[in-house]
């Protein structure tokens, strides 16, 4: 595999981030908005959303991170990214991380993103667990993993410095069978 599969929705197509992505990037990871509960700061210009796109590249060269570009399946727009990454081959199991641009917020994009990435990522790729965390204020993160069958599964407190700012974390967790589980209605 030398780029990640496209993967296809209803609206949606889910495929491999290019140099020509790099305003596309900078408008959605340059936004405090976006970026208020992430890990880092906002991108500060469009040469960083460059060097972000060659670090997306390499990082999965070393099958490390494994990022998607979410666009619409219509014109290609691109509406921001959904990342499987901290990969344990041997516990079968990764992370997952997303955004989306503000425009795009409450749309139900990020519901159908991540139903199409855990079909190819259990069903596919037979992971067994999906492990998430977020900031406990990031109420639209915690309602889309909830609804997608995530469990809280611990609390770590004051894990990141972000912007001068201490944050706490909700760590989440979602099972094979879980998944399994909402397909078939026994939950
Ligand atoms: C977290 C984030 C991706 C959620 O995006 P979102 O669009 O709210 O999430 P969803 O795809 O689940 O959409 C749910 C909303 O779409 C609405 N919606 C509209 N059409 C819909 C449809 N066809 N299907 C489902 N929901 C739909 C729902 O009613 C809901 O609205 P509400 O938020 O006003 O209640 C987004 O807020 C974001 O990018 N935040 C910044 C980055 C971030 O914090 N990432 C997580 C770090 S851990």
């Amino acid at each position: 595999m030398d780029r990640l599969p496209t993967l296809r929705t209803e609206r949606l197509v889910l495929r491999w981030i290019e140099e020509r992505d790099a305003p596309a990037l900078r408008e959605v990871f340059g936004d405090p908005e976006v970026v208020r509960y992430w890990s880092a700061p906002p991108l500060p210009d469009d040469a960083a959303a460059v060097e972000l796109v060659a670090e997306i590249q390499l990082l999965f060269r070393q099958r490390t991170l494994f990022q998607w570009g979410i666009v619409r399946a219509e014109d290609d727009q691109f509406l921001g990214t959904a990342t499987l990454w901290r990969w344990d081959v041997a516990h079968r199991r990764a992370e997952v991380g997303f955004a989306l641009g503000r425009k795009s917020w409450g749309k139900g994009y990020m519901a159908e993103t991540l139903t199409g990435l855990f079909r190819c990522a259990f069903d596919d790729w037979e992971l067994h667990r999906i492990e998430a965390d977020t900031d406990p204020r990031n109420h639209r993160s915690l309602s889309v993993l909830e609804r997608m069958g995530f469990r809280r599964e611990g609390y770590m407190r004051e894990r990141f410095h972000v912007g001068g700012e201490i944050q706490d974390s909700v760590v989440l967790g979602l099972l094979r069978s879980d998944w399994a589980d909402r397909f078939t209605g026994r939950r």
